[in-house]
């Protein structure tokens, strides 16, 4: 059974709470579960993890076991190379996430310097925007 890891960035340890026009009500507690139970109808294995800090993301993704990483990297999306760059080194296919649509918000926000070394980026469906990348990395996985 493939294994996908789920990286939450940071400030997502407050969804619920944080700014809830913008990211909705539901808890990341929330999000995990649904998104184990959408594993469990695709017939994956995932793993959620959130860190508020970019060594730790880093460290996650080096030591990671799984086959493919679903990543919503928070505020680090727009400016860590580093995150980039593990992302590039570890080489697993990756599908960038956001709750927000990033390109409808300020500008800082357009740009990804991380999307280009994934498969794919998703923006803007809620926690929905996650259900769509976990569905785009089992179906890259089983081409
Ligand atoms: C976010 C978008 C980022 O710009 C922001 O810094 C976040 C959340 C999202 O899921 O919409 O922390 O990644």
């Amino acid at each position: 059974m493939p294994n996908i890891l789920i990286l939450h960035g940071p400030n997502l340890n407050l969804l619920g709470t944080r700014e809830p026009d913008v990211y909705g009500r539901e808890t990341l507690a929330d999000i995990n579960a649904m998104l184990t139970e959408h594993a469990q109808r695709l017939q994956v294995q995932v793993r959620c993890l959130q860190s508020n800090h970019e060594g730790e993301l880093i460290d996650a993704i080096h030591k990671a076991e799984e086959t493919a990483l679903l990543f919503n990297p928070g505020a680090f999306t727009h400016y860590s190379i580093a995150l980039r760059d593990a992302v590039a080194a570890k080489g697993l296919p990756t599908v960038e996430v956001h709750l927000s649509n990033v390109h409808a918000r300020e500008e800082f926000r357009h740009r990804s310097v991380i999307a280009p070394v994934c498969l794919g980026q998703i923006a803007g469906f809620g926690s929905y925007s996650y259900v769509v990348g976990l569905a785009a990395l089992v179906h890259h996985l089983e081409d």
